[in-house]
């Protein structure tokens, strides 16, 4: 069953629907006894934990979990060859790291500044990795107490540093780097000192942050591939474009955005320009953004726009409909990534948030701009007369933006994504990445058999897309 209220979000505050909480597989924990009693090879690897080896394999375990972060291995170079057809999956990576390409670069300091505050060594939510030999490395020890299911996603990027380490192996540099985990960005730019920006790893930024985007973990806990694009050919033909209901459909959770005062491009205003946000604290704004587009249409357009937080819909018949509204959530929401391979016509919000592909998605090529900045929701109206007035063109724009998610989200092309900014990173780090003399040094995959199998006796340990 699709998810019909995804969202990017995850630590829910909610005005009035109840929180659906993501469905989660839990792997089956079965007591294992090499775990208790480890072997004299993975003890030795704990203490002294040595550097540039090979992946530790164990083989009692390691098949189980490989079935849990994907078995399919292309030969290097087809995968590399592949890589290359990608060209402008990239495009936006350079800009994510231009803040570092200067006589700077990534320096030590900077590294620091962004372990010491955002990951969990700082009370965020966040962990610090780093790729020698190949083989990816826990640098620093997340503390995974009151995460809640933050421990969820950051397991399900260890699973994906270790495809990523199975696919590429050394092609992937020696680097040193910070997952971040929570919703939206908060490496506010302007707030940064000059040569100082931490790096940190996000699936979410705007203009005015410095967060490095990276896929959003929804793509491997929902198997989007599987679910989300192999059907997609079908879904459309079972939809024909003709019989799509001409209105503007949605169901989304009533999560409220949470926005820094700062962040120019992601404040929002309500219909007739009306305030919806209120200050929370001098850092944080909370606005009522779909709650607000939800009261607003139900009042004035009840037949033009069926956008509601109930009953839940499942994402397959929103195909039913010839317009999808997509709203973000507490910050960037992963809806958008379901909705493209609908083939239907998306009307966006302009929201200001980003993630890793949206320079491949563009204004009336993939999608309508809606909510646009510095306006309310009104402007919903005039897109839905445009695509009534312009249906063979919706309609392309419809496909174009399933074309761009079949050709661009699929896994094996965001296991491109993951290699050249991990290339691209490492290019500017002004420091060598070194694990002698590291307090703490475990390899990833080590980490997931024992501190994953075994923290809430492994229901953390999310099952992932193969
Ligand atoms: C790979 O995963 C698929 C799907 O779960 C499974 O059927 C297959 O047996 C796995 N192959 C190996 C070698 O583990
Ligand atoms: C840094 O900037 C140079 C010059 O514009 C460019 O050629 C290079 O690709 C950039 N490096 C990265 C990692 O973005
Ligand atoms: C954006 O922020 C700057 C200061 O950072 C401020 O001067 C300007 O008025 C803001 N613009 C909008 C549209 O809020
Ligand atoms: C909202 O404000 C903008 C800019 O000030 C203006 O162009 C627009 O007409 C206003 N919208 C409404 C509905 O009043």
């Amino acid at each position: 069953m699709a998810p019909a209220c995804d969202d990017s979000s995850t630590t829910a505050l909610v005005i009035s629907s109840p929180y659906h909480p993501i469905r989660r597989q839990f792997i089956t924990y079965r007591l294992k006894l090499h775990l208790l009693f480890p072997s004299l090879p993975s003890l030795l690897l704990l203490l002294v934990a040595p550097p540039l080896l090979p992946p530790m394999l164990l083989p009692t375990v390691r098949g189980d979990l490989t079935r849990y972060y994907g078995n399919i291995t292309y030969p290097l170079d087809e995968q590399l060859a592949y890589c290359n057809t990608l060209g402008n999956l990239y495009d936006g990576i350079r800009e994510d790291l231009r803040r570092w390409n200067d006589t700077t670069g990534i320096s030590r300091e900077a590294l620091d500044l962004a372990i010491n505050r955002y990951t969990t060594k700082g009370g965020q939510k966040g962990m610090t990795l780093a790729f020698y030999g190949g083989v990816p490395y826990l640098i620093d020890e997340p503390k995974l107490e009151g995460l809640g299911h933050h421990v969820n996603i950051l397991f399900t990027y260890m699973l994906v540093m270790l495809d990523l380490a199975r696919q590429y192996g050394s092609q992937i540099p020696n680097m040193e780097f910070v997952i971040a985990s929570s919703d939206r960005p908060l490496v506010l730019a302007a707030d940064q000192r000059p040569g100082l920006i931490p790096p940190v790893m996000r699936f979410c930024s705007s203009d005015e942050h410095a967060d490095i985007k990276i896929p959003i973990f929804h793509f491997y806990t929902k198997k989007y591939t599987h679910k989300y694009l192999a059907n997609a050919e079908q879904l459309a033909a079972k939809y024909p474009w003709d019989q799509r209901q001409p209105i503007v459909f949605g169901r989304f959770s009533k999560y409220y955005r949470y926005i820094h005062p700062l962040a120019n491009s992601t404040l929002r205003l309500g219909a007739r320009n009306s305030s919806i946000c209120r200050q929370e604290s001098p850092l944080t704004l909370i606005c009522a953004v779909r709650a607000h587009f939800m009261e607003w249409a139900a009042r004035r357009y009840p037949d033009l726009l069926d956008v509601k937080s109930g009953p839940r819909v499942s994402l397959e018949k929103h195909a039913a409909y010839k317009y999808l509204l997509h709203l973000d959530g507490q910050a960037l929401s992963s809806r958008l990534e379901q909705l493209l391979p609908l083939r239907s016509l998306i009307l966006k919000e302009d929201s200001g948030y980003k993630t890793f592909y949206y320079h491949l998605v563009r204004p009336y090529e993939h999608y309508i701009p809606v909510w646009r900045q510095g306006g309310g929701p009104e402007d919903v109206l005039g897109a839905l007369r445009w695509a009534t007035a312009h249906d063979k063109e919706a309609e392309r724009i419809a496909a174009a933006a399933q074309a761009v998610a079949l050709k661009y989200l699929n896994k094996r092309a965001r296991s491109c994504y993951w290699l050249r900014l991990l290339q691209a990173y490492a290019s500017l780090q002004h420091f060598t990445p070194d694990p002698s003399g590291k307090v703490y040094l475990i390899p990833v995959e080590q980490y997931l058999e024992t501190t994953g199998r075994t923290f809430e006796k492994g229901k953390q340990l999310h099952k992932i897309e193969y």
